[in-house]
């Protein structure tokens, strides 16, 4: 045989893909070299002086679990850690939960938020007697990337119900709930659990209980990406309460769960898949089904995060001390939510977006993200002009500011509107 064989190329048309928009972002803005550049795409936590930020909590954690002699580096059991999905389904239900106390909830411990809606979603595409002979899955529109490639990778088509008016930078409460009526029964509907993504803008408790009777009525499929618990109001349990309330009722209803965010474990990749069955035999089965899912996808899960956060939400101690650090987190982005605010509506008195008379949006919104109302144009100008680094849709990450950059980012927000004002008609997606 010679040694210049030739090559084949086995993928010869195989379509070169785009690079995921947010991580290009942040590359971008790494190689920036301006010095008072602004990074609002990654929604990840940062402090004051913008830098990530290690809970104190998970060092307190992280330096007990070095010392205890009893961890080691063995294999976890497919479903992952007991004693953190126990927990960890704890987190979401409540202590006291009707559902949890018969039985009827299955925990899987996943890789992260992410992983969970894959397992959720593959579960889905292969057991789901789906109402009509399309494979379907309502999402938001908008709603976080992610979920159209995960579902459609399982071979699930991804179906827009209404959720945001652009107009008014709201809830576009009457085009949701009217979606869900018109949706076929038993569809399986997403829902973020709370702090939604991207747009900041939640139901309101009374709206819940309104979107909670058409699930009833129409025997949907609550399938809940719950990302930001603690991050919307800056209490564990009141940011869990949609969810609460759903599996009081006993709307049939899965929980995909993510600590990147509330413990800020982003890279330890933690979360579970909580799914609630009708009854115990059920639970069993869907169980055992997951379980020969997970062995072919990842075999089993990884332990350290799992064991950082059972020990947090075991441990009185460790618990109280997380929840002030979720305080922390949470506050801070309100008082960036009142200093934007400030700034545009009363000190440099931007003109709003088209469809709305101030920029009180800002303040209405909660968790993570704003949707500013900046059209594309904008947000072009911002990262190309004043090194202000957010997505295209106009979506800032609250967590990017501080009060050191604020006034800069709204001095430049002022600059573009002011500049492009009249020419671009508003629009947020
Ligand atoms: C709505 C939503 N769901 C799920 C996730 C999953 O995140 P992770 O996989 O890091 O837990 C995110 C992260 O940005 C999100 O915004």
């Amino acid at each position: 045989m010679s040694d210049q064989q030739e090559i084949y190329a086995a993928f010869p048309n195989v379509p070169q893909a785009p690079p995921d928009s947010i991580f290009q972002l942040t590359a971008r803005y790494v190689a920036d070299k301006h010095p008072n550049k602004i990074n609002l795409g990654v929604g990840a936590y940062r402090t004051d002086e913008g830098k990530p930020w290690v809970l104190p909590t998970v060092k307190k954690a992280s330096r007990q679990l070095e010392e205890n002699p009893d961890i080691d580096h063995e294999y976890l059991p497919i479903t992952g850690l007991p004693q953190f999905t126990k927990a960890a389904q704890g987190l979401i239900f409540g202590k006291q939960n009707k559902a949890v106390d018969e039985g009827r909830v299955i925990s899987v411990q996943t890789l992260s938020g992410t992983g969970a809606n894959h397992l959720a979603a593959l579960f889905f595409a292969k057991f789901y007697e789906f109402p009509t002979d399309k494979k379907e899955i309502y999402i938001s529109n908008p709603t976080w990337a992610n979920h159209n490639a995960i579902i459609s990778n399982v071979g699930v088509t991804p179906v827009s119900y209404r959720y945001y008016n652009k107009e008014t930078i709201a809830l576009d409460f009457d085009g949701y709930l009217e979606d869900l009526q018109k949706a076929p029964e038993r569809s399986v509907i997403l829902v973020h659990g709370c702090a939604h993504n991207p747009t900041g803008v939640d139901p309101t408790a009374e709206q819940w209980d309104k979107i909670l009777d058409v699930f009833l009525q129409k025997k949907h499929y609550a399938f809940f990406d719950s990302a930001y618990q603690g991050f919307a109001t800056g209490d564990l349990d009141r940011d869990a309460g949609s969810m609460r309330k759903f599996a009081e009722k006993r709307v049939p209803m899965l929980v995909c769960q993510s600590f990147a965010k509330n413990a800020g474990l982003y890279n330890e990749r933690v979360g579970a898949l909580h799914v609630v069955a009708a009854d115990i035999k059920e639970a069993e089965r869907v169980k055992s089904q997951l379980s020969v899912l997970q062995r072919s996808e990842i075999s089993n899960p990884p332990a350290y995060g799992a064991h950082i956060v059972s020990m947090i939400l075991t441990n009185p101690e460790l618990f109280e001390s997380w929840k002030n650090d979720i305080t922390t987190m949470s506050g801070r982005i309100i008082e960036m939510r009142d200093a934007l605010f400030d700034l545009l509506n009363d000190k440099l008195k931007t003109p709003p977006p088209p469809g709305r008379k101030d920029w009180g949006h800002i303040k209405e919104q909660i968790g993570m993200f704003s949707f500013t109302g900046l059209n594309p144009d904008q947000t072009k100008k911002l990262v190309e002009e004043h090194s202000v680094y957010l997505t295209g849709n106009g979506r800032i990450s609250m967590a990017g500011l501080n009060t050191h950059n604020v006034e800069t980012f709204a001095k430049a927000v002022d600059e573009v509107v002011r500049s492009t004002s009249g020419t671009v008609p508003g629009s947020a997606l």
